[in-house]
């Protein structure tokens, strides 16, 4: 091994213990990451005032959107939907129900013509959702979550979220 392949080695081994694998979060941390990403682009969503800066802003919400809550379906509320708990199968429903509405918001804000009453309408509407959704999300599934899986179930869980999420296409 050439001196520049060992210093690579050993700086590489040094910053592997610095920086931890994105991998090894809990999952919560990133759940609670992208919400603050979302909400924030919804926020800046409803307040843009010209038609080519809420088409940019309303594809980053897809992009953002559709994988986070299509791997958190399967990662989490899945998981919390098989718990013998009907508390949790009722907390795990009412996240499915309110995706599946937010999904269909989006679609509809898809179809329409930015900077129009019906946009600004349809994108206030998706805001109002999201904001509702998470706050929900992080008081009751998160609960469930920290009480019933370890934080080493966590950290594989958010490996298993990352990757559903790269599976996802969206058009
Ligand atoms: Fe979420
Ligand atoms: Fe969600």
């Amino acid at each position: 091994m050439g001196v520049r392949s060992s210093i690579e080695q050993v700086t590489k081994s040094v910053m592997g213990a610095l920086v931890p694998e994105q991998g090894e979060k809990d999952i919560l941390d990133t759940l609670q990451a992208e919400h603050d990403e979302v909400q924030d682009l919804l926020k800046r969503l409803t307040q843009s005032e010209t038609a080519r800066e809420q088409k940019s802003l309303l594809n980053q919400v897809k992009q953002a959107l559709v994988p986070h809550s299509k791997a958190e379906e399967e990662v989490v509320y899945l998981p919390i939907s098989a718990l013998s708990e009907e508390k949790a199968k009722i907390d795990g429903a009412e996240g499915f129900t309110e995706h599946a509405l937010a999904s269909a918001t989006l679609m509809q804000l898809d179809k329409l013509t930015p900077n129009t009453p019906e946009f600004k309408a349809s994108a206030k509407v998706l805001k109002e959702l999201i904001d509702h959704h998470v706050e929900e999300e992080e008081r009751n599934i998160w609960a469930q979550v920290k009480e019933n899986f370890s934080s080493e179930q966590r950290e594989q869980m958010n490996r298993d979220f990352l990757a559903a999420k790269k599976r996802v296409t969206v058009s």
